[in-house]
């Protein structure tokens, strides 16, 4: 692993794939714990949980679905500007325990809004599993269940997060270079 370059912007190593991968499967392990025997829905937040989700969702050895989403923003709604709304869910999951993954809560406005909509759907319950959480950018009340990393408030690449689309194949997740 070493720095890698986009958009000019220069970023260190910061979290190595086999740390990601120990974590991934005790998260699964405390998500089995929790939800073995109730058949979870998975929630894949498309696109930057998609890598994390494929591995949560295959280190869980009980049975369970999955099924992606998108949040789609709308624009010019008064004072609280974008609104996100949820994109693609068939499922019905009425009488479900939903898992939400993430790859990252940071501000926590996506997943408040989020798990806003989803309740409104009358799961059983809804779990929320975030690969990676800045406690430090929370700006409003949003419980993470099940947290990979605490991480600061800077900026990160890889493992499905991006900079302008790019990066998100990187094995590693790495972090924005202090010049
Ligand atoms: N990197 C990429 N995407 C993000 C981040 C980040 O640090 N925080 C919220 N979305
Ligand atoms: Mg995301």
């Amino acid at each position: 692993m070493k720095q890698v370059t986009y958009n000019g912007l220069n970023f260190v190593p910061f979290i190595e794939k086999e740390q990601i991968a120990e974590r991934v499967k005790a998260m699964a392990q405390q998500i089995m714990a929790d939800c073995g025997d109730c058949n979870p829905l998975f929630i894949c937040v498309l696109n930057g949980a998609f890598a994390f989700a494929s591995d949560l969702f295959r280190a869980f050895e009980y049975d369970a679905e999955i099924a992606f989403i998108r949040l789609k923003s709308y624009e010019g709604t008064g004072t609280t500007g974008t609104v996100k709304q949820i994109h693609g869910l068939t499922e019905d999951i009425t009488n479900r325990t939903v898992v939400v993954i993430e790859d990252i809560v940071d501000t926590g406005f996506t997943m408040k809004q989020l798990i806003e909509d989803l309740k409104a759907k009358n799961p059983t319950q809804i779990k929320i599993a975030s690969l990676l959480y800045k406690p430090e950018s929370l700006q409003c009340d949003v419980k993470v269940d099940y947290v990979g990393f605490s991480i600061p408030s800077k900026f990160i690449i890889g493992y499905g997060l991006d900079l302008d689309e790019q990066a998100r194949n990187l094995p590693d997740i790495y972090v924005l270079k202090e010049e």
